[in-house]
């Protein structure tokens, strides 16, 4: 801890302790603001004998996703605050320390109404103060101690300029996802967040649930296996086959169900997992699949383009449970407001594309932030998007990722900075691709 003025310290993060939830809504606000003033102007409250943050959970939650160190705290004694539920009972601090452990889960703040007996001061701690030393990085001789540091200390995954898309006028970059380890995807970072928040509440189980289109079930199933848990993943019937292949090999148990999306399946995984006893970490409605996109993917993306001085002026993405392009969306509106262009991309209407669904089949995050436009497109032309980037610039993307280039065809700005985020690579894809090629051959 380092001293400062006015009883207000500034405090490791990680010596905190956490046992408020509160809305997501209340994080990101707090998160804009921090974003739009860099600077503090209000302490955290935090009770001294036990590390309890009862003040300012929300932007503690925000300066957790600003991948801050350090923050500001007011150190107060039980005698200086009271705590009271709604329903009028007075609580003191152990006991909320106590109603977390046996819950397992954070209690949400909503639900008690906290008064200081004491002022809390006004501050101006500018955000930049609330980082870390420098980080010792035997990351350049890519030497890791466990498989799973593959994927934390391997970020940021690449930011490439596509050069044969690419004028005097217009640059094109491609955030490549496949560079994460497991599933080649971007989806091995919700599977990381959900169980890492999952087990940082003690509600991780040891058998784990879960809806997928394959990646997400990847990522689960390797990060299962090296946190010795096991998994059972519901897949859709429209899915390749050979994800099956995958999932087994990893030792997961895989169902096929009779539905088209992904989504769909979540109320037959919600009631088998309550039968077994099963954790269902559910990546449509977790917000550690946001919050993860948010701390890490988008913020990533800013500085790496800041590293080349570049502003984007048009990002654009894939939409499955909205999870990545929102976070994106909030992070560069929240930071240079609407000149940046955020264009979600999803499946013509009757058209299946692995990874990435229609808008009004239901997603949670997209409605919390803005996009500036939404465009379909169909199987076919997401393939050819896929055989364009693949005979142009020698990338095998994915089908989603094909969809996302097909949709920056669609839209050819001819200036500006255009960012496509490529969720993962062709390997899964060849059941689609060779069922394409079969059928231009029947054709011609
Ligand atoms: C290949 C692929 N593309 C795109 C997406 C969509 O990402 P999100 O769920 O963050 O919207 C997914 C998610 O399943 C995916 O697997």
């Amino acid at each position: 801890m380092v001293a400062s003025s006015n009883n207000v310290k500034i405090v490791d993060l990680a010596s905190l302790r956490r046992v408020f939830e509160v809305d997501l809504a209340l994080v990101m606000e707090a998160y804009s603001r921090v974003m739009r003033s860099q600077r503090l102007d209000k302490p955290l409250v935090v009770e001294r004998n036990t590390g309890i943050v009862i003040g300012g959970v929300e932007v503690l939650e925000a300066l957790d996703l600003l991948s801050a160190s350090k923050a500001p705290a007011l150190l107060i004694g039980q005698d200086q605050v009271m705590i009271k539920r709604l329903s009028g009972e007075i609580l003191k601090v152990d006991d909320l320390l106590e109603e977390f452990r046996l819950g397992r889960n954070r209690l949400p703040l909503r639900n008690f109404e906290i008064k200081y007996l004491i002022d809390i001061p006004s501050i101006d701690v500018p955000l930049d103060h609330l980082y870390g030393g420098v980080r010792i990085d035997r990351r350049v001789l890519r030497v890791y101690d466990d498989t799973l540091s593959l994927l934390v200390e391997n970020w940021p995954t690449p930011l490439v300029r596509l050069k044969s898309f690419s004028s005097d006028y217009r640059r094109v970059y491609a955030k490549l996802e496949s560079f994460n380890p497991f599933s080649n995807s971007v989806k091995d970072r919700i599977g990381w967040a959900m169980i890492m928040d999952a087990l940082s509440r003690g509600a991780l189980g040891d058998l784990l649930y879960e809806a997928t289109s394959t990646n997400t079930g990847i990522a689960l199933a390797s990060i299962g296996n090296a946190l010795g848990r096991r998994v059972k993943l519901f897949i859709p019937k429209t899915i390749q086959r050979v994800s099956d292949v995958f999932l087994k090999t990893l030792g997961a148990e895989v169902v096929r169900v009779p539905v088209s999306l992904t989504v769909e399946a979540i109320a037959e995984v919600e009631a088998s997992a309550r039968r077994d006893g099963a954790t269902h970490l559910n990546q449509f409605e977790n917000d550690a699949n946001f919050k993860v996109h948010l701390k890490y993917t988008a913020r990533e993306l800013d500085q790496q383009l800041r590293s080349i001085g570049v502003e984007p002026d048009c990002i654009i993405g894939g939409l499955g449970t909205s999870g990545h392009m929102s976070a994106i969306s909030f992070y560069f509106k929240s930071k240079y407001g609407d000149s940046v262009r955020i264009v979600g991309v999803q499946p013509a209407q009757g058209h299946v594309i692995p990874g990435i669904r229609r808008v009004e089949s239901g997603m949670k995050w997209i409605h919390m932030v803005k996009f500036d436009e939404i465009i379909d497109v169909t199987s076919d032309e997401a393939i050819e998007g896929v055989i364009e980037v693949a005979r142009r610039e020698g990338l095998l993307i994915g089908l989603s990722s094909g969809a996302v280039f097909k949709a920056f065809r669609k839209l050819s700005p001819e200036r500006g900075n255009i960012v496509l985020i490529f969720p993962d690579n062709g390997y899964k894809y060849a059941e689609q691709l060779e069922e394409y090629f079969r059928k231009r051959e029947q054709t011609k």
